[in-house]
């Protein structure tokens, strides 16, 4: 990775990857689009950003080609709550912005991370220990456009040589940028109200447990497996990873450890539930950490105390 372009760049994922990613390869080869420029201003300031469509196959051209783009990091897509609302939309987003980047990762001769979900799975999928090739028959929209993502990513790799990487990414916890409308989001959103108001109103029910990733470790991960040596990986669709598997249940109790007095209710929204009961509750990383190294630092009990420190002083500063 010299030239890197990421595309969703001012995300929930993106706008993490773009810090760090900024920090070791500077701020000039680490290229931002996204189609808004309302939030993460400093990232915008920082280096160079462009308002684009991943969709806009001139643009996204010229952006490679002014910056001599070698490393596509690409992130826009519309993730599982937000998919049901619109389903054509999301396909449009995951499928016909994946192509197009594809196509231009072939031309320019760029390596490509994207990544898929353990929304990629479905409730035919054997949910404990779940293998990495194993049933992928997803019933949500979103889990559909990341199956046909993996199989296209493979795709292009056997065809064409493209240099596709991606992991299954679990539930992200992080504190920087707001979630985008996920079926985990309720890992993030419990503790602003933990903090604020002592209680949280939970859409998930308090026994679905399911797989969570701190974001510096998802963070670590895109990084070691785009620098992984490339005749070590087996599976150019999407690795699984994942650090730890809660609950609701388990996550309040971690935060009533640090708050007392928190208390945790339950007002299930039916479409979460349905999709998070489809998903596996633990997923089997191992080919991941010995084909390239994977290996997370924080469990529930350190992202906990790590989200409560970090939140807590955002909100007391702003
Ligand atoms: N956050 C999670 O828990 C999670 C879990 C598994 C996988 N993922 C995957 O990681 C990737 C990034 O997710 P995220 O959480 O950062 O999502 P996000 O919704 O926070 O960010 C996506 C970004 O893409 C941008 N975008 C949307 N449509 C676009 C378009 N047509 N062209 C350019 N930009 C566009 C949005 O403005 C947004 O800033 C996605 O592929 C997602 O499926 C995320």
């Amino acid at each position: 990775m010299k030239n890197i372009l990421i595309t969703g760049a001012l995300g929930q994922l993106g706008s993490e990857i773009a810090l760090a990613l900024r920090a070791i390869y500077s701020n000039q080869n680490v290229v931002l689009v996204d189609i808004r420029n309302d939030i993460n201003k400093q990232l915008i300031i920082d280096g160079p950003f462009y308002i684009s469509d991943c969709r806009d196959r001139e643009k996204i051209i010229q952006i490679v080609k002014k910056h001599n783009i070698d490393t596509i990091i690409h992130l826009a897509a519309i993730l599982s709550a937000r998919g049901e609302m619109d389903p054509p939309h999301a396909w449009d987003i995951n499928i016909n912005g994946l192509t197009t980047i594809l196509e231009i990762a072939k031309e320019f001769n760029c390596s490509l991370f994207t990544p898929s979900s353990i929304g990629a799975f479905g409730s035919s999928t054997p949910k404990d220990n779940t293998p990495q090739v194993t049933i992928q028959r997803p019933s949500s929209i979103y889990g559909i456009t990341k199956v046909a993502g993996e199989l296209l990513c493979d795709y292009y790799y056997n065809k064409y040589n493209v240099d596709t990487r991606g992991v299954r990414f679990p539930g992200l916890i992080s504190y920087l940028t707001p979630p985008g409308g996920g079926t985990t989001d309720y890992a993030i959103e419990i503790f602003y109200e933990a903090l604020r108001n002592k209680r949280y109103v939970c859409p998930i029910q308090a026994d679905t447990y399911m797989d969570m990733l701190y974001i510096s470790d998802a963070v670590q991960a895109v990084i070691d497996l785009m620098n992984a040596d490339p005749n070590k990986l087996k599976h150019r669709n999407a690795y699984n990873i994942t650090a730890m598997s809660f609950s609701p249940r388990m996550i309040a109790n971690e935060i009533k450890k640090h708050i007392p007095e928190f208390e945790i209710v339950y007002e299930i929204d039916p479409v979460k539930q349905r999709i998070a009961d489809s998903w596996p509750n633990k997923l089997d990383d191992s080919e991941a950490r010995e084909q390239w190294g994977y290996n997370p630092v924080y469990d529930l009990e350190k992202m906990v105390y790590d989200m409560l420190d970090k939140i807590s002083r955002r909100l007391c500063c702003a």
